[in-house]
């Protein structure tokens, strides 16, 4: 059976601040979710959040780009923009960059992350979430899960894993992609995906069955808006067992808090914290930044789930850590490495002090 998982995600405001998703927001978007449901469009679904970001979860049948699923999430973001606007909350309809929907909801401010499948005897997906970073967030990781042997043993030990995997990486600056393989590919590989602001990994394919493994969100918000208006705090899909890294291979990279951009006006790297759901609820200096883990079983399209991944006490350490980081990166205050590099600021002041200070700069002999 041919099944399209889609998470569509936005954030349509935010309680308190930038900090966590209303009650009523998520709400009013189960309730247009059920209808989809009952009418066919959806087999199923599961509304979460992450953080201030409202994420539909859904499986049907009509493929990757369907313009009635993503019409349906358009909608619902819309209905939820509403009830976020009669609380005024913060930054309501932040991501909604257009005000018509028009076939295709990429490149209109919501994040997207679609994958069409057969699905198998037993198909344990991973959907991670996260808050307060840009779409490049998950290279590290995936290439962990896919590629790295210290991480994933059953590249090495797993007789379907051995060949390796394919890697989809999309410059999101030039609007370009190119395929990668690993192992053999892997430096090619890691001079551009070391570098997640610019080059940001789409997809994964297995090169054992050349099966779809894991799609990430990759769109830039300011990319598309030309100026400031919230981070992309994207989304990755993971299938899991059989020809695919384990479930504990797939969620291992996470042990390690790296660091990604995105803290604080997005405008600051800090340590991606791994979480319960419950808990991405990013309030010091609006952050850390935070990934959760929503671990399903599909069976005929059914969701059977979630089952909350990182709300596991063998993540304790991890959060330990980045809150340890946390307190190092704070400290260097609008220094960088904390902030970002200049052309990376989702705003700045440059500009205006500058012109401002532009007769008193003087020549260096
Ligand atoms: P089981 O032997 O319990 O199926 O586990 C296999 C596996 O992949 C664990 O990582
Ligand atoms: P969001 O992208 O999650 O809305 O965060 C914006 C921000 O600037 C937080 O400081
Ligand atoms: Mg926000
Ligand atoms: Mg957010």
């Amino acid at each position: 059976m041919k099944i399209t998982l889609s998470v569509i995600k936005a954030d349509v405001g935010g309680y308190v601040g930038h900090s966590e998703s209303h009650p009523d927001v998520l709400a009013k978007a189960r309730e247009g979710l059920a209808k989809a449901k009952q009418s066919g469009l959806l087999i199923d679904y599961h509304v979460t959040k992450c953080g201030d970001d409202l994420q539909l979860i859904m499986t049907h049948q009509h493929g990757e780009e369907n313009e009635k699923i993503h019409k349906l999430a358009w909608d619902t973001f819309v209905e939820g923009t509403e009830v976020a606007k009669s609380l005024k909350l913060y930054g309501a309809g932040q991501d909604l960059l257009s005000d018509a929907f028009s076939g295709n909801i990429k490149g209109m401010g919501p994040g997207v992350a679609e994958m069409e499948f057969e699905e198998r005897k037993s198909e344990p997906v991973i959907i991670f979430m996260a808050d307060k970073t840009s779409s490049g967030a998950w290279n590290m990781p995936l290439y962990k899960m896919f590629a790295d042997p210290f991480n994933t043993i059953g590249l090495v030990i797993a007789p379907n894993m051995h060949v390796g995997f394919t890697f989809e990486v999309h410059d999101v600056k030039e609007h370009k992609k190119i395929t990668l393989n690993a192992p053999e590919e892997i430096y090619d590989l890691l001079i551009f995906i070391g570098a997640p602001s610019r080059y940001a990994v789409k997809a994964v394919y297995s090169r054992e069955t050349s099966d779809i493994a894991a799609v990430s969100s990759t769109q830039r918000l300011s990319l598309i808006a030309g100026r400031y208006v919230g981070k992309d705090d994207p989304v990755c899909i993971v299938r899991s067992q059989g020809t695919f890294p384990a479930v504990g291979e797939v969620l291992e990279p996470f042990a390690l808090p790296h660091l990604v951009e995105g803290w604080m006006r997005g405008s600051h790297h800090g340590p991606f914290m791994p979480v319960a759901i419950p808990d991405s609820i990013p309030s010091r200096f609006d952050g850390p930044p935070r990934v959760t883990a929503a671990g399903f079983q599909i069976a005929d399209g059914r969701l059977v789930g979630p089952r909350d991944m990182f709300a596991d006490l063998s993540f304790d350490r991890a959060r330990q850590q980045a809150n340890e980081i946390a307190e190092y990166m704070r400290r260097h205050g609008p220094f960088e490495p904390h902030r970002l590099p200049l052309e990376e600021m989702e705003y700045t002041t440059m500009p205006q002090v500058a012109k401002k200070l532009e007769g008193r700069f003087s020549d260096l002999k």
